[in-house]
């Protein structure tokens, strides 16, 4: 079985030891419930590090009232034992008092990249999660840590925050594993029903064409709006279809990308989430 950790003390001491041997460690932080894209990241940080450890913690400060904190999937059992056949070392569950003990009152917090897009509809979450992030990243002070591309604005936030904090650790980026048709994983696909799933799948499709257009020399404005109408077509609600700078996450000037641009979504199918961004590179 995978060797675990259940508090920072625990986890120190693992690190400690192996620092003493002269290892290199990896981290990547999770909420669980693991499928092949987290299992990608596992084997990114394992091919930059000599010993890797994944976080597996349900972060309450990220989820607003009335979001899926309560249902979403805990399956800290069949997580160990992927993890163990993908080649981690130590499983770091911490504990929610131990993370958040009473009097807690310390939040990271940025502008820039945390804006728009995800904090529209989520105003808490990047607060939380840097906060969490930081947190981790002081507990296990790895030398490396991989964050998915999947949630390219979280990657973007973490990165900054990284930067501007002087947190001694390297960001890597992952590539987002995808289903065969195209559809990211994601832990909440477990929530849609088949003609759920089947239409999911469309929000690839519609990124990539709004990708492909922009990469072609197409016009700002014109290839977003073309992306908003599909997707408005394809699904119940869709909180934001939009290009953006690629590094920076600002708006990009109108007319034909100058720059390496990253196209970003947030859909809904039913009463499911779906976020989803693509590469736009210039050509
Ligand atoms: P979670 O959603 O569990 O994701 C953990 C990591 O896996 C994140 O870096 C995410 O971007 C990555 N990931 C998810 N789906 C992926 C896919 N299909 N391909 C590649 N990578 C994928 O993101 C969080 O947890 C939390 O916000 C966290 C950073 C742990 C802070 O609580």
């Amino acid at each position: 079985a995978l060797p675990a950790a259940y508090s920072i003390a625990a986890v120190r001491d693992q690190v400690r030891q192996w620092r003493s041997d002269g290892l290199r460690i990896g981290f990547v932080p999770t909420m669980g419930a693991l499928h092949e894209g987290h299992l990608a990241l596992v084997k990114q940080a394992l091919g930059s590090a000599d010993r890797v450890i994944v976080s597996i913690f349900v972060n309450p400060t990220q989820f607003a009232p009335g979001e899926d904190f309560d249902a979403y999937p805990r399956t800290l059992e069949q997580d160990a034992d992927k993890l163990a056949e993908t080649g981690a070392h130590l499983v770091y569950a911490p504990d929610a008092r131990e993370m958040y003990p009473e009097g807690f009152v310390t939040n990271v917090s940025l502008t820039g990249p945390s804006h728009g897009m995800e904090s529209v509809s989520r105003p808490h979450f990047f607060n939380g999660v840097a906060t969490v992030v930081c947190k981790l990243l002081n507990q296990v002070q790895p030398d490396t840590a991989v964050f998915g591309e999947k949630d390219y604005q979280q990657l973007m936030v973490i990165r900054r925050m990284v930067t501007d904090l002087n947190l001694p650790v390297e960001i890597q980026g992952g590539e987002t594993v995808r289903e065969d048709d195209g559809l990211a994983l994601s832990s909440r696909n477990v929530y849609l029903n088949a003609t759920e799933r089947e239409r999911a799948a469309r929000l690839n499709v519609i990124l990539q064409e709004f990708a492909d257009a922009l990469s072609g020399g197409a016009n700002v404005a014109d290839a977003q709006h073309q992306a908003q109408l599909k997707a408005q077509s394809a699904f119940d609600g869709v909180d934001y279809v939009v290009a953006r700078d690629a590094e920076t996450l600002d708006a990009l000037p109108s007319g034909p990308i100058d720059r390496n641009a990253r196209v970003l979504a947030a859909v809904r199918v039913g009463k499911t989430r779906l976020i989803d961004n693509r590469a736009a590179p210039k050509t």
